[in-house]
């Protein structure tokens, strides 16, 4: 089983950047973190971070060979079509991941234009939901398995 795992835009600020919202981890501790429980859920994780919206469409449009994404799209989530074209043309399920609980947060985060195409989404639980969002992807990979 292949996860592939996409930080969106300023992700490779963390630790540095707003720290009371998104935690004092590094996105290298964070990536450290998913490769270990990769590694005891018997998984092959692949992580990819972009700051660029087009680039991150095409790391999508490239993923066929993976199972599952995990996808934090930060700022994106909230004003991307392409991106979440992208996720709804290539037929892969997608956990939509949130350090913050997006909806506790200033009103046009309220909304994700994501969430339509993810098959669901983890938010609020600092560098947890990452970990909680590999394992719905592990999960719902092979519930998917199970019946095909
Ligand atoms: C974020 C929430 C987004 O609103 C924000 O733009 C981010 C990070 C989160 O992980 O909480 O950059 O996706």
């Amino acid at each position: 089983m292949k996860i592939l795992v996409i930080h969106g835009p300023n992700l490779n600020l963390l630790g540095k950047r707003e720290a009371d919202i998104y935690g004092t981890k590094t996105l290298d501790e964070i990536n450290t973190m998913l490769k270990q429980l990769a590694k005891d859920l018997n998984v092959e994780i692949d992580v990819r971070q972009s700051n660029h919206e087009g680039e991150i469409v095409d790391i999508i449009q490239k993923s066929k060979n993976y199972d599952a994404l995990v996808i934090n799209p930060a700022a994106y989530t909230h004003t991307s079509v392409a991106i979440r074209d992208a996720i709804a043309a290539v037929e892969i399920p997608a956990v939509e991941v949130h350090l913050s609980n997006i909806y506790k947060r200033e009103e046009f985060r309220h909304t994700s234009l994501i969430a339509p195409v993810a098959y669901g989404q983890i938010s609020g639980f600092g560098d947890e939901s990452y970990l909680l969002g590999l394992r719905a992807a592990v999960s719902i990979t092979y519930a998917k398995k199970s019946t095909s």
